[in-house]
Parts: C-alpha cells; structure tokens; sequence
C-alpha cells in the first residue's frame, strides 16, 4: 500500500474529490479514473515553457520600478546588496541600470550551477566588489549583519517554511537596512495551482511549492516579523496566443511544474479552460491577472 494522501479542489463552480497514491505514482481524479502522475517537465521543456512565459509576461516592468523606488527611497546614498537566489543576475542588472548607481558590494547566493555560471559572468558588472556563492541558502545560513538591501526575488517558493528563511535573511541587514521579498499573492497562478492541486508535480528541490505571499505574512506574523505588503500590478499576455490551444496547454505545463502534453485529453482541454476562464477578454486584448507582491521588513 502507498502512502495515501487526499485533497480537493473546485474547478468550474463544481466540486470535485481526487486523491494521490505516492507509490503507485497514479492520480486517481473525479471520474474516479486512475491516471498516470504527470511527469516532472524535462529540462528542455521546463526551458520552453519559461521563454514563453517570458514572451507574454508583463510583471517585470512594475517590479523594476518597486525596487528602484525602494533603494532610492532607503540608500539615498552608497549600498551594498545581497541577492538571494539571483538567477543570471538580468533582473538586478536591469534594475541597477535604470537606478544608475551600482552598489559598493553585491552579494549573492545561486544554487543552480548554469544560473551560477552566468551570474559570475555577469557580477563584475553590477558592483565594484563582488561575493558571489555557489551554494543554496538555507535557514541554516549564518549572514554578518553587513548588508544595506537583501533582496528575495521569486526565490522563496525553494525555501520551506519561508520564515525561518526570512529571518536568517534578515541577519543579514545592517541597523535601517530592508529586505525586499517578491513573491506570487494569492491569484493567477496560485489559483491554477490549487484547482489542480493533485495534479501538481511537486519536485525534490522544492520547485512548485505552492507557496504565496498569503502564507509568507502568517508565517512572519507568527514569528513577530513586522512585515508590509505591497500589491503590484502584472499580467499576461495572451492575446497572441488566444487560439493556440497547445501553447496555452504548455502555460498550465509551466504552472503545473509537469508534462500535460501525455496526459488524458480531457484533462488538457479542462487545464486550456480553467486558464481562458480566468483572462480577462477585453476586445482583442486577453489579459491574464498575475500580480507581484512586494514585501518589505526593515531592520530596526
Ligand atoms: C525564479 S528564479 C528568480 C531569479 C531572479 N531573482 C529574478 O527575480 O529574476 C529563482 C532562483 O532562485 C534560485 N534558488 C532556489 N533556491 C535557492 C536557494 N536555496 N539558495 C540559492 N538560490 C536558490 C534558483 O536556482 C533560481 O535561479
């Protein structure tokens, strides 16, 4: 017997029970059908959902510009900044550049080895000195309090339970210092993600977490970590890709963090439906609701 584990979700103003059997690696869903647990996305295919997310997403634009407004506003002056899961380092260079000033001393830590190659690469550029680390931060991670800005961007959904990691990050600051935390609210992905809960492929090093700004604040508020959001606006665009049912399908693949295209086509055709179900058609414009949540704790 495996280990049983059951949810339910609600999809389409109907409520449906489904369960998940870990051993058996099958899925059983509403039709009380047994079906194959999608697989994890390949590489390769992780690479292509991700460019077209990238080619439709537009939330990059209003977080620049939070945190451009954020440094400005707490480091009038000179900064050193650590980036914790920095990724290639094209969004804090992009954001760097638009700021026009570069920090003293850019920290970082990237535990993926393609993305930690780039950013190396790419770190002489962001800051006069630079400390790049190879290594996955943990709640564990021990940071001298020497940073202006700890930033979190999009990174904490690998960080189980977010708090603790958010208060080894907060060592990290200096007296005045802010840490800057962009992470999904409770909406557009996160609501893909729990109508298809049982279907989510949840991977060892913890991509898809299902994890939002809304269980970041209870889990900062039960650690006494005084904590404000920000909503920020973000959406995708789908106009283009409207009546391209296969490439809204690899949209649900890339929420999902698993391999649609095999499984039952039933399932396919409702993933296509949930994701049209929540764009906002305005004449040939169909507008995805996805916005950021910016959330900032300074240190005392
Ligand atoms: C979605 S990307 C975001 C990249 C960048 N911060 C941005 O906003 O564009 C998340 C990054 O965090 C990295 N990451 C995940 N868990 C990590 C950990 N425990 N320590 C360091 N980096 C981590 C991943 O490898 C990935 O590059």
């Amino acid at each position: 017997m495996g280990v049983f584990l059951s949810g339910s979700f609600w999809g389409g103003g109907y409520s449906v029970r489904s369960s998940f059997d870990l051993k058996a690696k099958t899925v059983k869903v509403e039709s009380g059908q047994q079906i194959a647990q999608p697989a994890a996305l390949s590489e390769a295919r992780y690479a292509e959902t991700f460019g077209l997310l990238v080619r439709v997403s537009r939330e990059y634009e209003p977080m620049k510009q939070a945190l451009i407004r954020t440094i400005s506003r707490y480091c009038p002056e000179s900064f050193s900044l650590l980036d914790i899961g920095a990724g290639r380092g094209i969004f804090i260079g992009d954001v760097l550049s638009e700021l026009f000033r570069r920090p003293d001393l850019y920290g970082a830590y990237e535990s993926n080895p393609d993305h930690f190659q780039a950013l190396q690469a790419k770190s002489p550029e962001l800051a006069r000195q630079q400390s790049v680390w190879r290594e996955a931060f943990t709640s564990e991670t021990v940071l001298k309090p020497e940073w202006d800005v700890v930033l979190m961007s999009h990174s904490l959904y690998w960080m189980q339970p977010m708090g603790l990691h958010v208060q080894a990050a907060l060592a990290g600051l200096k007296p005045g210092g802010v840490l800057v935390i962009f992470l999904q609210p409770p909406a557009g992905f996160y609501k893909l993600q729990l109508d298809f809960m049982d279907l989510m492929v949840c991977r060892d090093n913890g991509l898809n977490n299902h994890a939002s700004s809304q269980e970041l604040m209870a889990e900062l508020k039960a650690l006494n970590i005084d904590a404000t959001e920000e909503l920020l606006p973000g959406y995708l665009d789908f106009s283009d890709i409207w009546d391209d049912d296969r490439a809204l399908l690899d949209m649900g693949c890339f929420i999902l963090g698993g391999e649609l295209r095999e499984v039952p086509e039933w399932i396919q055709k409702k993933m296509v439906h949930h994701i049209q179900a929540n764009t906002l058609q305005l004449d040939r414009f169909k507008l995805f609701n996805q916005p950021t949540s910016m959330v900032i704790v300074q240190k005392s």
